[in-house]
């Protein structure tokens, strides 16, 4: 085995995240990483919006106008806050093309895969990184907001810094619990 899938074996995501966030340098390479995703036909369907400073707090106001009328003020306030949990988002946007043989939906697999070796790129040179969605990612006000076409999808948002603590180690599944052989 390689030190490749020895650090996939041993990644983990990090919720606990402070500045620095990746550098300028380091973000290109992870990009690059990114650009690396398998493609089917090379449509390139994805793009990517870099979040910090106050965009954050810009992000989320977006997020806050998710919440209905009569939201409790609570509630209100976390949505606010939330992205402010790390110094720096990144929205993984797949925007699909129209072409005769490649449907959406592999469009939008490649687009996460392409997040996940942004994630992979960015925990690999020294940052933690978590890849978040929940009901935001899928609120017109929110695509709206941060100026997604109406074709394109918020496949997540991927907080990521400098890890303050590390999580405890999650469980994982072993493979003879989801691999079988055929037929
Ligand atoms: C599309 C997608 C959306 C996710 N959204 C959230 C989320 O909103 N909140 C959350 O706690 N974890 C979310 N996760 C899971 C975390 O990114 C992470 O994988 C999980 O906490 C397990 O940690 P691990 O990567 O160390 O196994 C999401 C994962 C994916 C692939």
């Amino acid at each position: 085995m390689t030190a490749v899938t020895d650090f996939l074996l041993n990644r983990s995501s990090e919720p606990r995240l402070e500045s620095p966030a990746p550098d300028r340098e380091t973000l290109e390479r992870a990009f690059a990483c990114a650009a690396r995703a398998p493609d089917h036909a090379l449509l390139r369907p994805w793009r990517y919006l870099v979040v910090e400073g106050e965009g954050l707090e810009a992000l989320g106001e977006l997020f806050a106008s998710t919440c209905p009328n009569n939201s409790d003020a609570k509630d209100i306030a976390k949505l606010k806050s939330a992205p402010l949990r790390a110094p720096m988002v990144i929205v993984g946007i797949a925007s699909p093309k129209v072409h005769p043989k490649v449907p959406e939906v592999e469009q939008v697999m490649s687009a996460a895969a392409g997040m996940s070796f942004l994630e992979l790129a960015l925990q690999d040179a020294g940052f933690g990184v978590m890849w978040r969605s929940g009901p935001m990612a899928y609120q017109a006000s929110v695509r709206h907001g941060l100026g997604l076409d109406d074709h394109e999808q918020i496949v997540g948002f991927l907080y990521t810094g400098s890890v303050s603590s590390a999580k405890p180690s999650v469980p994982r599944p072993t493979v003879d619990e989801f691999v079988r052989h055929w037929p």
